[in-house]
């Protein structure tokens, strides 16, 4: 039997946002959650331990990637990706559709699946949905992802509808091919790009397929903001209450908010983490380039609201020194920051539908950190 379970806690009076608690056998994940992404079975630069202290719930991997390197059968012999990173708590994985069009230029779809050229080697592969999911059996994370195509960003009523019907029947087929229904929950995934019935239409192929969540993708692929909220206000509404909502690859503050606000449970993006690398802190007053030479002598933490441990111990002028020397700490400090602040956030989130003020929490916290990207 399945522990996969999604529990709802309280709706919020005001909008569509909701606290829940997805129960999973390796743990309960509180929603609204933020995944940090972790494509190579590491959130890069940090180490699982790193993770456990910031309180991270549930992280993300990604089969494209596992897939082309260590490869299926390192994953089995590892004994999944738990064990392989050392990590305890959920994990869930993309199934890779995304991954093989936004990464290869060189890829033929047809209904079988998708012929794609490695972006490390040039070698060519052909995955399919069965394919897909049964590497993601092999690395064993607790949610996995259909195989789907994500249509490219304008692409015309015509090309999406057909694409989002392959998707419906490659999820038929990956839901057919899941060999481990009992400890990992498959995902179906709401495509039809920037047309409301088509997302319409999606989910409601996919909600007769039956699956233990949903995820909508084709989103954030350079659609302005505001098409991006419209589409969630046509498909939200008409999910499953009783199932989680996962919005793929959409993380930004200003969309962790408005997310939440339209009744998603789920977000992940590399926004944070790829700010970092570059020099870049999310803090209570806005973003901080603490590259610029304006914080060359800047001995104050980061963000000096926040208690993450690098903020608690270390100053702006050090780690602009480290960015600025290449040094590999700078950007392990800056991710465990950002990750944490973003953590932090989404707990405040969580609060605030608790206390019935997510509205009044959503203008105080934009009034002090300014506008977001
Ligand atoms: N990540 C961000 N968007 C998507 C999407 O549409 N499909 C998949 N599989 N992953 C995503
Ligand atoms: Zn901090």
């Amino acid at each position: 039997m399945s522990e996969f379970r999604y529990e709802l806690i309280k709706e919020c009076k005001d909008t569509g946002a909701r606290l829940g608690k997805i129960h999973t056998a390796r743990g309960i994940i509180n929603t609204p959650i933020f995944m940090p992404v972790g494509t190579q079975a590491t959130v890069k630069s940090l180490s699982s331990e790193d993770l456990v202290e910031m309180d991270a719930n549930i992280i993300l991997g990604n089969t494209y990637h596992l897939y082309l390197r260590p490869g299926q059968e390192i994953m089995e012999k590892a004994g999944g990706i738990h064990q392989f990173m050392n990590w305890k708590r959920p994990v869930l994985t993309d199934s890779g559709g995304f991954q093989v069009f936004s990464l290869n230029d060189l890829r033929k779809i047809t209904e079988e699946g998708v012929e794609f050229i490695s972006h490390l080697d040039g070698s060519r592969h052909f995955m399919t949905p069965e394919k897909a999911i049964d590497m993601q059996n092999s690395i064993g994370a607790d949610i996995i992802m259909c195989f789907d195509e994500c249509a490219p960003a304008g692409a015309d009523y015509e090309y999406t509808k057909k694409s989002m019907e392959m998707t419906t029947r490659w999820a038929k087929r990956c839901k057919e091919a899941h060999k481990r229904p009992e400890d990992q929950a498959l995902f179906g995934i709401v495509q039809g790009g920037m047309f409301e019935d088509l997302r319409a239409q999606s989910v409601k192929e996919l909600t007769e397929i039956d699956f233990p969540g949903y995820s909508i993708g084709g989103l954030s692929v350079g659609e302005p903001k505001d098409v991006m909220y419209r589409m969630l206000d046509a498909t939200v509404p008409l999910l499953p209450k009783d199932k989680p909502r996962y919005l793929m690859g959409v993380g930004s503050l200003d969309a962790l908010f408005e997310g939440t606000i339209r009744g998603i449970d789920m977000f992940d993006c590399v926004l944070q983490s790829r700010i970092a690398r570059n020099g870049t802190a999310f803090t209570s007053h806005g973003k901080v380039v603490v590259r610029n030479a304006t914080y060359k002598e800047d001995f104050s933490p980061v963000d000096p609201e926040c208690d993450c441990f690098v903020c608690r111990n270390y100053t702006r002028a050090y780690i602009r020194h480290l960015i600025k020397t290449n040094e590999i700490l700078g950007a392990r400090l800056l991710t465990y920051h950002n990750l944490y602040f973003t953590l932090v956030t989404m707990k405040k989130i969580r609060q605030a539908i608790m206390d019935d003020n997510l509205l009044a929490y959503k203008e105080a916290f934009f009034k002090k950190f300014g506008i977001a990207e």
